[in-house]
């Protein structure tokens, strides 16, 4: 099942785009709940075509030393199965084919998955809930999703399931620098400068959510806790380019 190229046209949890608010994402207070699961799907899908060229003018390509630092870390042999999670247009499986692993994707976005230039299988869906069975893969990647997940802690759970004992798992996302002057230049530029890039190029209430997203994200601790408590006992943290971006990485038990 997992070999076969196959992307759905059917819009994951069967609510059809027409029947929302076309722009959930602009707003002040953050969605919640399943309306944050429409939400993240229609801005991804608007900001599809523009995502890549965004993200490497707003982290000054530093989001591609990221993904390396993630494939890397995912310390596991060539040919092993790996599933990227919330794939997006695919950089991740463009790394991990590099680096001599097998790619599978998923992510709720048909416009993401059809921007997609990897050529790594894939398929819609929410993954929170992957059709997958038990132990089926050696690894797991997910790049700068988390935060837009409404259950956190059924993800981990969901990670736990999928992949096999002695798997690993090579999570990133946006971070909050510890160090408040890094801080303080972080929010200028994410709260004030980014939001402008994403309004000349793409979609400025995108990416107004972007650096507002994170507050959804539990501290590293609680964190490195969750993905204990789902079967990564070894899990740890690391904060990347001073804490603009966090690394986790665990082996299932
Ligand atoms: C910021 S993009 C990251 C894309 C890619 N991983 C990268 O490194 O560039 C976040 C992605 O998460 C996807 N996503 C968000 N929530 C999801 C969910 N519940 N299930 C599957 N994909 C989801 C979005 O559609 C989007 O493609």
């Amino acid at each position: 099942m997992l070999s076969h190229r196959a992307v759905s046209t059917e819009p994951a949890h069967g609510r059809s785009l027409s029947g929302v608010n076309r722009r959930a994402w602009d707003t002040e207070a953050l969605p919640q709940g399943e309306e944050k699961v429409v939400a993240v799907r229609q801005m991804f899908d608007a900001i599809a075509p523009r995502y890549d060229l965004v993200n490497r003018i707003m982290t000054f390509r530093l989001d591609v030393r990221w993904r390396r630092i993630a494939v890397r870390s995912l310390a596991l042999p060539s040919g092993s199965t790996v599933l990227d999670l919330a794939s997006g247009t695919g950089d991740l499986c463009i790394d991990l084919g590099r680096a001599g692993l097998r790619p599978l994707s998923a992510d709720l976005s048909f416009g993401m998955l059809a921007a997609d230039r990897s050529g790594a299988p894939r398929i819609q869906a929410d993954i929170l809930r992957l059709p997958v069975p038990d132990g089926a893969v050696d690894g797991v990647t997910c790049g700068f999703a988390l935060r837009n997940l409404v259950d956190l802690s059924a993800f981990f759970d969901e990670l736990g399931r999928v992949v096999r004992p002695g798997g690993r798992i090579s999570l990133l996302d946006v971070g909050i620098p510890h160090n408040p002057l890094i801080r303080f230049g972080n929010d200028i530029y994410f709260g004030r400068i980014v939001p402008r890039i994403g309004a000349m190029l793409s979609d400025g209430a995108a990416y107004r959510y972007l650096p507002k997203s994170v507050a959804y994200l539990p501290d590293r601790a609680e964190m490195v806790a969750m993905l204990q408590r789902a079967g990564f006992a070894d899990a740890t943290h690391r904060q990347l380019s001073g804490g603009l971006t966090q690394l986790m990485v665990g082996t299932r038990r």
